[in-house]
């Protein structure tokens, strides 16, 4: 069996750059492992301490993320999905890699260093984070991890690091994990720029509470940034919108493709197809998901069922590590 394993970090309204880039994936993966014991998906809340600092707003972004996979087609029959502090082990797996993991290999980190750039003061948590990261991975033995491409180099952190612990204990306790990408190479924003939280240019999966199609309309998708072409101009199939277009609806987009390269319609008109594709989309997913919420049981009930698989296996590899180290 090979084991998939991936984390999402629960720091704000999930967007179409995570669905398309991760999420799409992560759902699709659980279709071929079809073994709760083979796609292991959780909530990074221990990651997320690097930036959130308030509790009630960290309770109510895991509910919504686990909300959004569970009504995105996340099955808990075939995937385990859990909490990533309900396996506490992960944390002390962290110490045992730290202790094998030179600075240098963390001053590289891209994520950290573009933290750092944008002026964020660092934390010994956000300096850490591609070790916490390692430990997710390589405690439950993982052997694919289906990210995004600015998670590459921490799956690659985590083959390091499991090389360099095998080698410090002289043992076989971790095994090498590979990443994996989903199909689509990016998803851009409204500003025209990779679609990112950061960035202030996302598009909600689901729109947040109380906003109707209208609003959203107004506030996401007339607001994609185009150059001035005129209705008439020929345009660049291949421009931001017919990204988001493809994305959403490939079959529609590429009937359309014709009359927009030869010109004759215009991108206010490509936007309402964008948005109707939108709501052809992920409308009927919204109403799922307004219902599992009502269930007030249901996703505490899943989150301690998948912790409970995961926990195990943690326990068994963690046991190992310790061993390896002369610490049992
Ligand atoms: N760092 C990942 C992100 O921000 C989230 C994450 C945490 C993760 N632990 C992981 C992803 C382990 C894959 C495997 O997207």
């Amino acid at each position: 069996m090979k084991r998939i394993l991936s984390g999402v970090q629960p720091t704000g309204i999930l967007h179409l750059g995570n669905y398309f880039g991760a999420i799409q994936q992560h759902i699709q993966l659980q279709e071929e492992a079809r073994d709760p014991a083979a796609a292991f998906y959780f909530i990074a809340n221990y990651h997320a301490l690097t930036t959130i600092k308030d509790a009630t707003a960290l309770r109510s972004l895991t509910r919504d993320v686990a909300l959004d996979y569970l009504a995105l087609g996340l099955d808990p029959a075939k995937a385990s999905f859990f909490r990533q502090s309900d396996v506490p082990e992960v944390t002390e797996c962290t110490w045992l890699l730290m202790c094998c993991t030179g600075l240098g290999l963390l001053e590289r980190a891209h994520s950290y260093k573009d933290k750092m750039a944008r002026g964020i003061k660092p934390s010994m948590g956000l300096f850490s984070y591609p070790v916490l990261m390692a430990s997710d991975i390589l405690i439950y033995r993982s052997n694919v991890v289906p990210v995004g491409r600015d998670q590459q180099q921490h799956v690659e952190m985590a083959q390091d690091m499991a090389a360099a612990f095998n080698a410090a204990f002289d043992t076989d306790t971790f095994v090498r994990p590979e990443w994996r990408f989903g199909a689509s190479e990016r998803v851009p924003g409204t500003d025209g720029e990779k679609m990112s939280k950061s960035y202030h240019n996302t598009i909600p999966i689901f729109l947040p509470e109380g906003m109707t199609d209208k609003q959203a309309w107004k506030t996401y998708f007339a607001r994609i940034v185009t150059d001035s072409k005129g209705v008439d101009d020929p345009k660049d199939p291949n421009d931001s919108l017919m990204q988001i277009y493809r994305l959403l609806d490939k079959a529609e987009a590429t009937e359309f493709r014709e009359i927009y390269v030869r010109g004759g319609v215009g991108y206010g008109e490509l936007k309402k197809r964008i948005h109707a594709a939108y709501i052809r989309r992920f409308g009927p997913l919204r109403d799922k998901r307004v219902a599992l919420a009502e269930d007030a049981n249901y996703v505490d009930d899943v989150l301690e069922e998948g912790a409970r698989r995961a926990r195990t296996i943690a326990r068994e590899v963690l046991d190992h590590a310790r061993a390896a180290t002369g610490l049992s």
